[in-house]
């Protein structure tokens, strides 16, 4: 399957100014608020549903589930939050069109506003995105001298709405929904507890919706060609199309939009995608969604990119990141580098992951410096499984995920750096 027309990307690169409202508005943008507001919230809700988005932050949540969950509930003010911290390594697709086309984001983002009865949105953007932060806010104003953020908008009484630029303070945890409300509330950027949900506590503990930044820019298309469509352009576990980023050892490296359901194969070897590796060397694995996802391994690689295809075969789609590494590549020294940025970027907060990530790296480093026993992989294995099984938020659930596949799918590589 290839994309012969993006609908996310379509804008990129065609804009003389891509904060200006006039020319966003020449190439089709600004219709899809219009519509919601003639066709109503339910059927708002209805294409968004039927769209089966997923979200695109990482977890996949079904977008259309988390907004009827917010609408249900009858308290207010209503925040409106995206996620656009991108602190992924390996993602850099959000950057793309907050750069590049920050009027979808702000339509995607105004959409909610009139849905939630919101009076203001925040946008949650990464601190080294400094560059992209004055674009956006240039957008922001020009909307706003357009009329569309303010009071009154599009001539609806009592839709007021603006939106805030909030800059990120450089923790790759402050991309965890709730430690990223309590940055922008001006607290530390630790996770909160959940329960209870932010739909019901969110920002100033008011009820709110945080979305990642491709999600908001997805619910502009969903509206203009309806929800069906949108669903019909992926697959039936989650419609639509996927930013992916291609890094490392790829030939083509850059931000590709998928159809959600391509041959993997298809993402890593066609010329229209990455060309297969840039060494010429065989793939020796991918690490697919982030370093919070998956290992995939070239037995691996037969199926689709989908949400389904990849879980299949116990990987993941995450963020959206794929980053290839060839077989010059040692996979101890690859799990080390791995630990090494959970063990930096844990906030501290509970033990197994403040603690744990440490004690793995440590048994890690004995597998690279030839000190490790037979013993030890089993050892190191299960420490990383009880990190997962109980800290507190993902960002410690999931720092075991990469380094266990390894282990389950490479083992005799462990083995053969253990002494005995
Ligand atoms: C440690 C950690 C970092 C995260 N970083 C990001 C991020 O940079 N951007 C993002 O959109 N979601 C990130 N997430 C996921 C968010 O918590 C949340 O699920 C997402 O913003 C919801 O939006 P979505 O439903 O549109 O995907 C992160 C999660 C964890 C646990
Ligand atoms: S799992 Fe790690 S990052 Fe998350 S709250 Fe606990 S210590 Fe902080």
């Amino acid at each position: 399957m290839s994309m012969k027309e993006p609908v996310l990307l379509k804008r990129v690169g065609k804009m003389k100014n891509p904060a200006s409202v006039e020319e966003y508005r020449q190439l089709g943008g600004f219709s899809a608020i219009q519509k919601a507001i003639e066709i109503g919230k339910d059927q708002i809700l209805n294409e968004v549903d039927t769209a089966n988005l997923r979200g695109r932050g990482g977890a996949a949540y079904p977008a259309g589930r988390k907004w009827r969950q917010l609408f249900a509930i009858e308290e207010g003010p209503k925040y409106i939050v995206c996620n656009a911290d991108e602190g992924e390594p390996g993602t850099f697709k959000d950057k793309v069109l907050l750069a590049e086309d920050p009027l979808s984001v702000i339509e995607g983002m105004l959409v909610a506003g009139y849905l939630f009865d919101s009076p203001e949105g925040f946008i949650y953007i990464r601190g080294e995105y400094r560059a992209i932060q004055k674009v956006f806010q240039e957008a922001i104003d020009n909307a706003c001298a357009a009329g569309l953020l303010g009071t009154d908008i599009l001539g609806v009484k009592g839709f007021d709405y603006t939106i805030a630029v909030v800059s990120g303070a450089g923790a790759y945890v402050c991309g965890e929904n709730s430690a990223l409300l309590n940055s922008v509330e001006g607290k530390a950027g630790r996770p909160r507890v959940k329960p209870p949900h932010l739909a019901e506590v969110g920002l100033y503990s008011q009820p709110t919706l945080v979305n990642n930044v491709e999600t908001f820019a997805c619910i502009p298309v969903i509206l203009n060609i309806g929800g069906q469509a949108f669903l019909e352009m992926g697959t039936e576990d989650g419609g639509g199309t996927k930013l992916v980023c291609l890094s490392g050892h790829i030939k083509n490296r850059g931000t590709y939009e998928v159809p959600l359901g391509t041959p993997l194969a298809d993402l890593l070897y066609s010329e229209e995608y990455g060309g297969g590796t840039s060494s010429g060397r065989p793939v020796k694995f991918l690490h697919l969604g982030g370093q919070s996802g998956p290992l995939a391994f070239p037995e691996q690689l037969d199926g689709l990119y989908s949400y389904q295809g990849l879980a299949d075969k116990g990987l993941a789609v995450g963020s959206g990141a794929i980053v290839v590494l060839d077989d010059s590549v040692s996979l101890v020294e690859y799990s080390k580098k791995v630990l090494e940025f959970f063990v930096h970027e844990s906030c501290g907060k509970c033990t197994p992951c403040r603690i744990g990530t440490t004690r793995a790296l440590e048994l890690l480093d004995d597998f690279a410096s030839d000190k490790a026993k037979a013993e030890d992989i089993d050892n190191l294995d299960t420490m990383l499984a009880n990190i997962n099984g109980l800290s507190a938020c993902g960002l410690g659930q999931a720092a075991g995920v990469a380094v266990r596949t390894a282990i389950k799918h490479r083992k005799e590589e462990f083995s053969s750096a253990a002494r005995g």
